[in-house]
């Protein structure tokens, strides 16, 4: 695998490219088998792939967040190899940022809903930094996960506002065998919110079982429930919405999705599924 630092480095390699396709994978690290599946879907559909490593600070609303993010990079390089992945983009905070620069892309509502309401400016950091991630290794097609359906929209309406021509794909939630969603922040989580924070895929399993569009309100008041009723577990939102919109399920509505945010002890942690 090759290992590049800097833009020009990259810029210097793909000048050389002929007839391939890149398929592009932006991380923050810390990877896993959510990430890993990232790159083998990847693998499927194009010749080359870049995975970038970046822990982009403009993204993080909590500065001790940003700080105590795992960095284990040793790691994150072998199980890259491992996965056969062909180029790591690895740059520093001022490879990619000068020192004040100013972002902003107007997408609506979409940014303040869900995660946006508790992270303000979050999703216009990850919008900032997948444009200049975008705008240096110029991929022909780019995955993300399911994990962050939120994330998903948003970046599918920046590369729809801004005329990016890279194909996005969604690819589905690897999880561990108990259902946890896999994240880079569970290596944080205590044995006790580690159990405990099984509730969370717990929860959307039992919404989707009980799923029914008469009863939406019911539904999302049970989830509460078995969620507030959870020791150590402090939920942030658990809703039940549009899937192509995030707002209310309408009579127009084609899927359903249910996402939930909560804290398992000090950790935040996110899921979701498509319910319908
Ligand atoms: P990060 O949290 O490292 O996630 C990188 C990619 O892996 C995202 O597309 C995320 O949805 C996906 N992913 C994480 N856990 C997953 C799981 N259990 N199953 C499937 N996919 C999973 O998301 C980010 O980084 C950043 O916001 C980024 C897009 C890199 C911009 O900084």
């Amino acid at each position: 695998m090759k290992i590049f630092t800097t833009r020009q480095e990259v810029a210097q390699y793909f000048t050389y490219k002929t007839g391939k396709t890149t398929g592009f994978v932006p991380t923050m690290g810390a990877l896993h088998n959510g990430h890993i599946s990232l790159i083998k879907q990847a693998q499927q559909v194009c010749t080359e792939v870049v995975c970038s490593i970046f822990v982009n600070p403009t993204q993080f609303n909590d500065p001790k967040d940003l700080e105590k993010y795992p960095r284990p990079i040793a790691a994150d390089i072998a199980m890259l190899e491992q996965a056969g992945c062909d180029i790591l983009f690895n740059p520093t905070v001022s490879e990619i940022y000068d020192d004040d620069e100013k972002w902003h892309l107007d997408i609506g509502n979409m940014e303040h809903l869900l995660e946006g309401k508790f992270r303000p400016g979050h999703y216009q950091g990850v919008m900032q930094v997948v444009n200049k991630l975008f705008n240096i290794v110029k991929p022909d097609m780019a995955f993300f996960g399911q994990k962050d359906y939120q994330q998903v929209m948003v970046i599918t309406k920046m590369v729809e506002l801004l005329n990016m021509p890279v194909k996005l794909v969604m690819c589905p939630i690897q999880r561990e065998t108990d259902g946890l969603a896999m994240s880079s922040r569970n290596v944080h989580l205590t044995a006790y919110d580690r159990e405990h924070a099984l509730i969370l895929s717990k929860t959307l399993g039992w919404i989707k079982e009980h799923f029914n569009v008469d009863s939406i309100p019911e539904l999302q008041q049970q989830a509460e429930q078995m969620l507030n009723n959870e020791p150590g577990i402090i939920p942030e939102y658990f809703e039940i919405v549009d899937g192509d919109t995030l707002k209310p399920v309408t009579a127009a509505t084609k899927k359903v999705v249910a996402l939930v945010a909560a804290r398992a002890g000090k950790t935040r942690l996110i899921d979701n599924m498509l319910i319908y």
